[in-house]
């Protein structure tokens, strides 16, 4: 049987990831404290019971555990040291678990802040998050991860202590660009079908029933099909995050990797065309050709 959690738990950040998260607690019957930027998205939690809190350092007040699940490091270094973060009155005791992929390095400085750090990489999406089915990868001290698996493991079907700080970052990352670069591939292919004029939707059905697709190729086929971006599962601009982390990742340690460089490349120039907000499958606009002006 799982340990019980004690004491309440907040949870910073209510996109995609972080709304499942603490509905998940909610659902297990832990007290939930939330947070985030646009108040208005807490909506939902409140009505299933969590408490709004007006700050982050309001919402980690009296909780064991705070989970972190904002953007990226921008937005981490915001939520614990801007006006009103978890730091602003005083150190907190609990454990700060770090969802939010950020770089490695990013987990490590903030690690001397803090009683106890964890940086999770969670492996899955918003259904997997909502339902406690996600594979959770974690970095840091052993007295921290244990003191967290027991509320951990409430949000995955795996759990996984991977070593130093910074280790579970190393390990969503390279999972990430792999995952762009399939998400690429399968968008250039489906483009190159459209250029020579194949039937978009069989060439589609044809790679989602292939061997050559991975299962994340066979659910983003179905985007690319319809041709819909919007409700994003996964934001394109935080895939061009993820994948210029991970060639920083890379160069650090001396390595070159061509297909790394590409993806990231292809998406920051996506962001920058105005699909950041759209599902990372919306690079595939990025790569089609287009259409002529009037002149
Ligand atoms: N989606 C996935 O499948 C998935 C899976 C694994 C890991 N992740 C990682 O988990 C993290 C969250 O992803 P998500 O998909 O939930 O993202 P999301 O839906 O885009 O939500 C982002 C969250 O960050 C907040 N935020 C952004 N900038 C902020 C700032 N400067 N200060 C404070 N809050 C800020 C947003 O607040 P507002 O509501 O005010 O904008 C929102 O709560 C990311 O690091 C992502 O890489 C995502």
């Amino acid at each position: 049987m799982t340990p019980p959690v004690h004491g309440p738990v907040a949870v910073l950040g209510l996109g995609t990831m972080g709304a499942g998260l603490a509905g998940r607690l909610l659902d297990q019957g832990i007290q939930v404290r939330v947070w985030n930027r646009t108040p208005e998205r807490a909506a939902p939690l409140a009505e299933a019971g969590a408490h709004v809190a007006a700050t982050p350092a309001d919402a980690v007040a009296g909780t064991s555990a705070t989970l972190c699940v904002v953007a990226d490091g921008q937005a981490l270094g915001a939520v614990l040291h801007g006006p009103g973060g978890v730091l602003a009155e005083g150190p907190y005791p609990g454990v700060l678990i770090c969802a939010s992929t950020v770089a490695p390095d990013e987990v490590v400085q903030i690690a001397g802040e803090f009683a106890a750090v964890l940086d999770v990489g969670m492996l899955g999406n918003r259904d997997h998050a909502r339902d406690g089915e996600l594979r959770l990868f974690a970095g840091g001290e052993e007295r921290a991860f244990t003191t967290a698996r027991p509320l951990l493991q409430r949000l995955g079907k795996e759990v996984v202590h991977l070593g130093a700080l910074g280790s579970g970052m190393r390990m969503k990352l390279l999972l990430n660009l792999l995952m762009g670069i399939e998400v690429q591939a399968l968008a250039e292919a489906t483009e190159l079908a459209d250029a020579c004029g194949l039937d978009r939707q069989l060439v589609l059905k044809t790679i989602a029933g292939s061997g050559f697709a991975s299962p994340v190729m066979a659910f983003k086929s179905r985007r690319l099909a319809s041709g819909r971006f919007d409700e994003p599962d996964f934001r394109l601009r935080l895939m061009a995050k993820d994948l210029m982390l991970a060639s920083k990742q890379a160069a650090a340690v001396g390595l070159s990797l061509p297909l790394a460089t590409a993806a990231a490349e292809t998406h920051v120039r996506a962001t920058e065309q105005g699909l950041g907000d759209q599902d990372c499958a919306a690079v595939t606009r990025a790569l089609a050709p287009k259409p002529e002006t009037d002149t």
